[in-house]
């Protein structure tokens, strides 16, 4: 990668959710960016795979085997590395039931991973850079979910929501320290969690796709680039904002 303000040469940045999917391809383009990466998952197989792929292109990685939900496990593998630039607070998971039969459960489990889990990344990365007197930068996960909702979207929709507010939020509280805090809200995405669905992938894909003036879903490193823009130098005056790689997707609902 040439040296621009993407340049992330000495810099280090930490990806949870970083095993699969939209964080895979996070981490594999920050480490390509010069950044050395702390990959964190709770599936330590698929987890070791990212780093293995980082090291095999010639990046530096390191793993963290966690739960974002666990306070405590986050804040151990923040501490434990050597400097924090950038936080990208990837990690979450789908759930979809009709609000008529969503149970207060559901929306426990989905707050707790897709708000609190990206909270927790916010919180102790927001003071480590502070600590440091590093003008870092954090990057969280809404969804395009936030501007439309969406037939059985209500729990991953509130959390998302939520996201997006914690964003603005921190946006102004940590700027006179330089840390900036934005959010990416991606569109369909060709990921493990959209691939689970099968059949109905196949179908949703297709109407995505036709619903895009670029008449196609995302890709991994489309959502990508976003991270790595946000999390740069490139971004250096863009704060509280959500940037939304969804190829121009207006849901017509
Ligand atoms: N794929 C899409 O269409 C899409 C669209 C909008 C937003 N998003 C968001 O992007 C993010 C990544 O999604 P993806 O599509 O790459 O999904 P994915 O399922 O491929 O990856 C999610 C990763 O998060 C990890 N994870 C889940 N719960 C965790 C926990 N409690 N602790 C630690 N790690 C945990 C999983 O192990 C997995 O590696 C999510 O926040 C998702 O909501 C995805």
């Amino acid at each position: 990668m040439p040296v621009t303000a993407y340049d992330l040469s000495g810099r280090t940045a930490f990806v949870t959710g970083a095993a699969s999917g939209i964080g895979r391809a996070s981490a594999v383009l920050l480490a390509e960016a010069g950044a050395t990466v702390h990959c964190a998952d709770r599936d330590a197989p698929r987890l070791h795979e990212t780093a293995t792929l980082i090291k095999g292109r010639g990046g530096t990685a390191h793993t963290h085997h966690l739960d974002v939900t666990d306070r405590a496990q986050l804040r151990r593998a923040v501490e434990s590395c050597e400097r924090l630039d950038a936080m990208a607070a990837v990690a979450g998971i789908m759930h979809s039931s009709p609000v008529l039969e969503t149970r207060d459960e559901d929306l426990d489990r989905v707050l707790a991973v897709n708000f609190k889990g990206v909270l927790h990344a916010c919180q102790e990365a927001a003071l480590r850079m502070i600590a440091d007197g590093t003008r870092g930068s954090i990057v969280t996960m809404a969804s395009g979910a936030v501007d439309t909702g969406g037939p059985g979207l209500l729990c991953y929709g509130v959390a998302k929501a939520a996201v997006v507010q914690l964003t603005k939020t921190l946006a102004t509280e940590v700027g006179r320290h330089g840390i900036r805090v934005n959010a990416v809200a991606p569109g369909w995405t060709r990921t493990p969690m959209t691939l689970r669905h099968g059949q109905a992938q196949a179908r949703t894909e297709v109407f995505m796709a036709r619903l895009s003036p670029l008449g196609r879903v995302g890709e991994p490193e489309d959502v990508a680039h976003a991270v790595l823009h946000l999390a740069s130098d490139a971004s250096s005056f863009t704060t509280g904002q959500i940037l939304r790689p969804n190829g121009g997707v207006a849901m017509p609902w």
